[in-house]
């Protein structure tokens, strides 16, 4: 079982990296930063929903209608130049070195009350890790809500299956296969979603932990945790910005948290780009995670990014 931090400033990114590939996690309170970050959120899809409430849209507008305004809204705010300079604000006021640091392009979800909207652009994850979809051990997700959180509005975690393995379709996952088969067709499903992800294939404890965060709060947690979207019981959307990083030495030294469970193919290491001058990670870095089934027809839709970022 893990420890959780909070707003702890005396770890070194070093430190905070080996404990949370231990399976600790880190819950930080709101800065100057991070308010910014959210305020730039907030402003975007109260324009975008206006004149109603994002987090009440659902009583006004059709699945169909919020899922298009989405499609649009998601990208803006990713490629937003704000978001992207107050992200990289976030990591070095938390001591994490910029010319070290990869992150994967940040995402804007939204989870509406379940029985809207809760498959294919707004799909609820079922209880996972990330490391079952191709993500690499290091990988460490960075994740804040854009409003005030309520445990029916939450992520849950799992903390005791990060050391305890959970029987899991894994091994039907491949990264390229997903993307270049799966993914392109994520944006049509508003109200089924048809594609087969990773899951666990056992009862699990019903016992998850909703760390609750305040706004422009952040949880940083190992992508090898095994974590949900709560099922939204409450009459209210959530809206959460995530992004994920490796640290280039981890990279290279295959430093990260344990693999207990995961079987997936393939890897999301090309997806990574440098914090400080948005290059990927060297080719012989990449080249220590691939399998075999890198195939440069497939791998090729790494490249497109409007896809991947229109569905997420
Ligand atoms: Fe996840």
């Amino acid at each position: 079982m893990g420890s959780v931090y909070f707003d702890d400033t005396e770890a070194t990114d070093q430190q905070r990296r080996t404990r949370l590939y231990q399976g600790d996690i880190y819950v930080f309170a709101a800065t100057d930063t991070t308010r910014a970050l959210v305020a730039l959120a907030r402003s975007m899809l109260e324009e975008a929903f206006a004149p109603h409430d994002p987090r009440t849209i659902h009583n006004h507008l059709s699945a169909e209608a919020v899922a298009e305004i989405l499609r649009k809204l998601k990208p803006r705010f990713i490629h937003h130049d704000e978001c992207k300079r107050l992200i990289l604000k976030i990591m070095e006021e938390r001591g994490v070195d910029l010319d070290k640091v990869y992150f994967d392009v940040p995402r804007m979800r939204s989870a509406y009350p379940s029985h809207f909207l809760s498959s294919g652009i707004a799909y609820a994850f079922h209880p996972h890790r990330d490391t079952w979809y191709s993500a690499p051990m290091c990988q460490l997700n960075w994740w804040l809500p854009i409003y005030p959180l309520d445990p029916n509005n939450a992520m849950g975690f799992y903390p005791h299956y990060f050391s305890d393995p959970v029987a899991n379709s894994s091994d039907t996952y491949n990264y390229y296969d997903w993307n270049s088969a799966s993914r392109v067709n994520a944006a049509k499903h508003v109200k089924t979603d048809t594609r087969e992800q990773p899951k666990a294939t056992q009862e699990l404890e019903p016992i998850t932990v909703r760390y609750l965060p305040p706004v422009g709060g952040i949880i940083v947690f190992s992508g090898a945790q095994l974590h949900e979207t709560v099922p939204n019981t409450t009459d209210v959307a959530r809206y959460s910005i995530d992004f994920r990083t490796v640290h280039a030495d981890d990279v290279m030294t295959r430093t990260g948290a344990p693999n207990i469970d995961s079987r997936c193919t393939g890897t999301t290491m090309r997806d990574y780009l440098n914090a400080r001058d948005l290059t990927h990670l060297p080719d012989e870095a990449v080249q220590m995670y691939d399998d075999g089934t890198e195939i440069a027809s497939k791998v090729l839709y790494f490249g497109d990014r409007l896809v991947h970022e229109a569905q997420e």
